[in-house]
């Protein structure tokens, strides 16, 4: 759905250059929910800026749905906005507007008669669970509230791309849950691609199907977040999973393993979707003649997912141990050897 390849952005701050963006590559999936995490000063405003043109890029490409943005016309690049909805940390509510003002506005701007614009609006703060609110203004809402006015603002017009600086970063954790679901039922619902710009693997976590690690104006790891939960040495899982000691491609701990006889093999497994991951293990012990020592493991939820991860050394025979391997791979777990022995 987007494009981005090789796109640089300096800032002239007085005498100095800041190289806010220094080659970012990155392609968002159609439909995906895709999160941008990053330490401040990174470049991630400014990434998710230059994707609705609000920043101009120095030099690479963008391409939102097949149209390549820096080369519209200014009424061609209005066109194109039109596709893509915003939503920000402060909300960026008219303060003197209703509700219903408010989520009218952008459809006043591309000529909706009134009328026509107040029915989509309506239906729009149904969508966002707001229906009541219509009248009022926004400083009679709470944070939340203010947040789903965003939303039904940015997605009145139907753009097929939503995006979100820090969307939940003023909001206390309940508000933030609701509207992260909220944001991954409406890309469902409305096959609506969502990048996220978020400082919280908590918000990844809940939210996001993809994810990329920007690092001074560089994407240094990217991926489907389930994939990364299995990539050995990667910074993001470390985050994600952090509370089982990292990735697993650390060291085992001292004399894990030592007692078994015969070859051994470390190995992460991943059970997607599956809370049976001890039970499997058993059961293909037992079949293969192997043993399998649990060496860290939990399990995450990742949006509506379950997630289990074990780093295990598996004990027995090689050959055994191989088709141990291979049986927990066609039960459905991502197994990826960690080391041999
Ligand atoms: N208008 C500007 N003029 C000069 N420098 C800027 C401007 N906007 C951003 N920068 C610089 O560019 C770099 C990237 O900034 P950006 O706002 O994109 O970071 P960020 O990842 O969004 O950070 P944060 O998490 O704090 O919001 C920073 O060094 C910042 O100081
Ligand atoms: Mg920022």
């Amino acid at each position: 759905m987007i494009d981005v390849v090789d796109v640089k952005k300096t800032y002239r701050d007085g005498q100095r250059e800041v190289m806010a963006l220094d080659g970012v590559t990155l392609h968002v999936p159609r439909g995906s929910v895709y999160g941008i995490v990053g330490e401040s000063g990174a470049g991630k405003s400014t990434l998710i800026r230059c994707l609705n043109l609000l920043e101009r890029p120095d030099a690479g490409s963008i391409r939102v749905d097949g149209v390549e943005l820096q080369t519209l016309s200014p009424a061609g690049l209005r066109q194109a906005r039109r596709k893509i909805g915003m939503i920000f940390q402060h909300f960026n509510l008219f303060s003197s507007r209703t509700v219903l003002g408010n989520v009218t506005f952008p459809l006043e701007c591309a000529g909706v008669p009134g009328q026509e614009a107040r029915r989509r609006a309506r239906e729009m703060l149904g969508v966002v669970g707001l229906g009541e609110k219509a009248e009022v203004y926004p400083a009679q809402l709470s944070g939340g509230q203010k947040q789903r006015v965003g939303i039904a603002r940015a997605l009145v017009g139907e753009p097929s791309v939503l995006l979100s600086d820090e969307a939940t970063s003023a909001l206390d954790p309940v508000n933030t849950v609701a509207i992260l679901d909220l944001l991954r039922s409406l890309s469902r619902q409305m096959g609506l691609t969502v990048v996220l710009i978020t400082h919280e693997m908590a918000v990844v976590k809940a939210a996001c199907d993809h994810v990329a690690l920007l690092e001074q104006g560089r994407v240094v790891e990217e991926g489907p977040v389930l994939d990364l939960a299995s990539r050995p040495g990667s910074r993001l899982a470390a985050q994600l999973f952090h509370r089982y000691g990292g990735t697993g491609a650390g060291a085992a701990p001292a004399g894990a393993g030592t007692l078994g006889l015969g070859a051994r093999r470390r190995a992460a497994v991943v059970f997607v979707g599956a809370a049976a991951g001890e039970p499997l293990l058993t059961r293909i012990a037992r079949r293969y003649d192997v043993d399998f020592n649990i060496l860290e493991g939990g399990m995450e939820r990742l949006g509506d997912t379950v997630l289990g991860r074990l780093v295990v050394e598996a004990v027995g025979e090689a050959p055994r141990l191989d088709q141990a391997l291979t049986a927990l791979q066609e039960a459905g777990c991502r197994v990826e050897v960690l080391d041999v022995a």
